[in-house]
Order: C-alpha cells, then sequence, then structure tokens
C-alpha cells in the first residue's frame, strides 16, 4: 500500500470520504482548504484523509475514511501515523481530531494512536446535519474534540 498526496487535477475519492462525514458540502469545503491523501493497493484507492492548517501551529485531520472491505486490517493507524508524521515535518506543534459522541471504535482508535480528548461540542451533530444519526445505537449529537502534541 502506498500513501501519496492527491493531484490537483485529481479527482477526490467522495465515495470514501462520504463514509466519515455525510454532509458533501463540509466534505468540498476541506478538499478546498486542505491537503488530500489517498492510499492506493494495486491502483485502487482504498483509503484518504484531509489535513487542514487549523490555526498557526495546528493542524487537523478533518476526514478520515477506509473502504468497507479494508476496514479493520490496520489501514485506519497507518494513515493516522502518516498524518501525525507530516503535521509535525511541517512543524505544526499540534494536532488535532474531532468525531462523535456515538463513535466508539474511532474514539478508541484515536486514543491508542496517542490522542487525547480535549472538550466535548456539544450538540454539533444536532445544529449542523438535517438527518438525525445514529451509530452503535446511540444518536450522534455531540462532537468530541481531541488533540496531540507533536
Ligand atoms: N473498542 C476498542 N477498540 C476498538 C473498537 C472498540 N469498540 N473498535 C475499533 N477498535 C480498535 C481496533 O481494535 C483497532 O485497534 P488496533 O489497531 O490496536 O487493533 C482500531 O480500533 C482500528 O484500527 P484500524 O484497523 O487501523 O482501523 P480502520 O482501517 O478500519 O480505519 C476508520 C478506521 C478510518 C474509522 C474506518 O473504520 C472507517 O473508514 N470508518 C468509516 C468512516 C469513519 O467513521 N471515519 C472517521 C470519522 S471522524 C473523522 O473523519 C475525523
Ligand atoms: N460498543 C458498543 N456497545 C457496547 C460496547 C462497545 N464497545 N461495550 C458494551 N456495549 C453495550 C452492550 O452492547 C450493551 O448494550 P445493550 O444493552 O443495548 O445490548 C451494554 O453496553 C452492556 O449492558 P449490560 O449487559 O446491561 O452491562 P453489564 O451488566 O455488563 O454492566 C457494567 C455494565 C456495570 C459496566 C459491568 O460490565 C461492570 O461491572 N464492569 C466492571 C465495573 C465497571 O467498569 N463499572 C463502571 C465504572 S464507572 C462507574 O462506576 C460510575
Amino acid at each position: 500500500m502506498n500513501i501519496r498526496k492527491l493531484g490537483h487535477s485529481e479527482p477526490p475519492p467522495l465515495n470514501l470520504l462520504l463514509l466519515a462525514d455525510p454532509s458533501i458540502v463540509f466534505i468540498k469545503d476541506y478538499l478546498n482548504r486542505g491537503d488530500t491523501y489517498i492510499a492506493e493497493l494495486n491502483g485502487e484507492i482504498i483509503a484518504a484523509y484531509i489535513l487542514l492548517a487549523a490555526r498557526p501551529g495546528t493542524c487537523e485531520i478533518v476526514n478520515i475514511a477506509v473502504s468497507e472491505k479494508h476496514q479493520g486490517a490496520g489501514i485506519g493507524r497507518k494513515l493516522l501515523q502518516h498524518a501525525i508524521k507530516l503535521a509535525f515535518q511541517n512543524g505544526n506543534k499540534t494536532l488535532e481530531i474531532g468525531t462523535g459522541n456515538s463513535s466508539i471504535g474511532q474514539l478508541a482508535l484515536y486514543q491508542k494512536c496517542g490522542f487525547r480528548i480535549t472538550g466535548v461540542d456539544k450538540d454539533f451533530f444536532v445544529r449542523h446535519y438535517k438527518e438525525d444519526i445514529f451509530e452503535n445505537e446511540i444518536q450522534c449529537r455531540d462532537m468530541i474534540r481531541l488533540s496531540m502534541d507533536l
């Protein structure tokens, strides 16, 4: 598997990115403002993430997704490790990530990779998404914010 930056003229893997965020409006905004990285296996894009400069010295992984058939095989962890290294090499001091209160597996993975919970943006998903989102039989209402010192 090879991880590389998506070229400006290449179409973004929208179907993959939509697994991480149901809002195409948010995704297009992230694509415009951030750098997209893709993981390829035998010429097929199987995973992607978007890294965004949030503030001076701080960047954020705003979208990370692995294709359904390749999930649970360590690829998400590899993408996070790639993003951590890249954010550090780019001179950042902090890397952030956020996910829903109902995303139990994602919260486990991010903490295993070294992120710490820093706050809760209460009702973020209720305010920003028209449709109710459910995962693990839990309504996704709040954004759990995590961060890592680089
Ligand atoms: N309890 C404890 N640990 C768990 C749980 C759980 N319920 N669920 C998952 N995990 C752990 C696994 O044990 C594994 O840990 P390990 O590496 O120590 O074995 C880890 O989480 C999963 O690691 P990977 O196999 O590397 O993850 P994967 O390749 O599936 O990628 C991802 C993770 C990106 C979340 C993927 O499943 C995906 O694309 N999901 C759909 C889209 C999504 O939810 N994206 C994130 C939204 S938030 C955002 O984009 C900022
Ligand atoms: N992802 C999604 N759902 C999960 C996960 C997971 N990783 N782990 C558990 N659940 C869900 C189960 O699916 C189940 O939901 P369901 O009722 O919809 O099927 C539920 O959590 C577990 O429910 P119970 O079987 O009723 O739980 P149990 O009888 O095991 O009691 C308790 C839970 C008290 C935490 C028990 O496991 C325990 O004593 N653990 C050790 C002590 C402990 O940790 N206590 C809590 C410390 S915090 C405190 O005391 C305030």
